[in-house]
């Protein structure tokens, strides 16, 4: 088969190959397939060969010297569209306020909620283009997009055929998840909303394949696990998969109630039992780590990776975009602290961004590592090793970024 393009003399390649039936767990997260002085040979936006020695001639040859190449990255959650932003609230909590006050006390998500409902489809694909365009700069080519700004049928829909428009536009691919369930809306019942998103926001949805996934915010003060079990069932029956903001700020057993619904994930996790670790360590649930979170809120709390690693988790790593307590596109960023905060290691840290997120979103058979077949979605990083990611932090390292085999960065 003809070659289009070639990326030669890679310092190091990390191809992520192995078994792609199911997520790396345990001494597997960290092996990252490296190869030194390497190639990847792409045609028809696939890989068609990786290795060392000679590489084969092509239409466009890339140089990688001194550079590491990586699959894509991907991030399995993000909040990437919503109206305003909430710089105030930042100021309030470095006064001393926490995030949970200032929800209660009507702002935080209600905020953003009232920009949200504001503006138009233009609007929030403009300030979601954006947001994309940051995302590449930092390696990001596929990432997972939740609605939740509206808490009303219009709006959420609105959010999402916003996602759908920025998924057609491109160059990210993007995964769209409903979140009517983010907050329950001011002054409404729990339950009445509860039976709201399940009688006339998730078909609604559903009717017009606008999400791949269902979302709840399962926490004291927002959806009871009894509610969060209801929307996760009736998204299932409705043939969507099901994601949970579980234990991120008090422990309801969400990790659990997770694994009983066959959740693809359980996400947050910072407040999780050892009941909800055994239980998601018998399940294919990925557990989605969002060490942006604590860091950006000031907690002390961290999720606890290494023991979900040892139980036989399957673990990820995404941002948690949003404008209230984690705003930052930058998975590179989030790597940093996953070594720092929860003890991973640079090369854990990286399967958790790539082979194990994309498990996360079901797409490990085409998305998360470079072998022959998958699609050719990668990053050359300005970094001699796959290390420098995660130890040099804060700047940008993205050299060039190709999606499908396309250079587009
Ligand atoms: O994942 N936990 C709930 N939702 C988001 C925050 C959303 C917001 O503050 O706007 C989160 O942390
Ligand atoms: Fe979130």
């Amino acid at each position: 088969m003809a070659v289009d393009t070639v990326i030669v003399n890679i310092a190091e390649l990390a191809t992520l190959a192995g078994p792609n039936d199911q997520p790396r767990r345990r001494k597997d997260l960290g092996d990252l397939g490296l190869l030194k002085d390497a190639y990847v040979a792409i045609a028809d936006g696939k890989v068609l060969a990786t290795g060392t020695g000679a590489p084969p001639p092509a239409k466009t040859v890339i140089d990688a010297s001194g550079c590491t190449v990586t699959p894509g990255l991907i991030d399995p959650h993000t909040h990437l569209v919503f109206g305003g932003t909430r710089e105030a609230e930042f100021v309030q909590r470095l006064e001393g306020a926490t995030y949970a006050e200032i929800l209660a006390a009507g702002g935080g998500i209600h905020h953003t909620v009232t920009a949200t409902r504001a503006a138009t489809v233009e609007e929030l694909v403009r300030s979601g283009r954006q947001r994309l365009k940051r995302m590449l700069a930092c390696g990001t080519t596929t990432l997972e997009a939740k609605s939740g700004y509206g808490l009303e049928l219009e709006t959420e829909l609105k959010q999402l055929i916003a996602v759908k428009q920025l998924a057609e536009e491109g160059p990210q691919e993007i995964i769209a998840t409903f979140m009517g369930a983010h907050a329950v809306p001011k002054g409404v019942d729990g339950d009445v909303y509860t039976q709201q998103v399940i009688d006339e926001m998730l078909p609604e949805v559903a009717r017009r394949g606008l999400a791949a996934y269902c979302d709840v915010f399962c926490e004291q003060g927002v959806f009871t696990p009894q509610q969060t079990e209801r929307i996760g069932r009736a998204a299932k029956a409705l043939g969507l998969g099901v994601r949970i903001h579980a234990d991120e700020l008090s422990d309801l057993g969400g990790g659990a109630l997770a694994a009983t619904l066959e959740a693809a994930s359980a996400d947050h996790l910072l407040m999780m039992g050892e009941q909800s670790v055994q239980a998601l360590a018998k399940s294919n649930t990925v557990a989605v780590m969002l060490p942006g979170t604590p860091f950006f809120l000031g907690m002390a709390e961290r999720a606890p990776a290494r023991a979900l690693i040892d139980a036989g988790v399957a673990i990820a790593i995404g941002t948690d975009f949003n404008p209230g307590s984690c705003f930052s596109e930058s998975l590179p960023m989030m790597m940093t602290l996953a070594c720092l905060h929860l003890k991973l290691t640079p090369a854990e840290a990286l399967a958790c961004v790539t082979i194990n997120a994309a498990h996360s979103l079901g797409l490990a058979n085409r998305l998360g590592s470079l072998e022959p077949g998958k699609q050719a979605d990668l990053v050359v990083w300005d970094a001699p090793n796959h290390a420098h990611l995660a130890y040099h932090f804060g700047v940008p390292l993205v050299r060039s970024v190709l999606k499908r085999g396309e250079v587009v960065l």
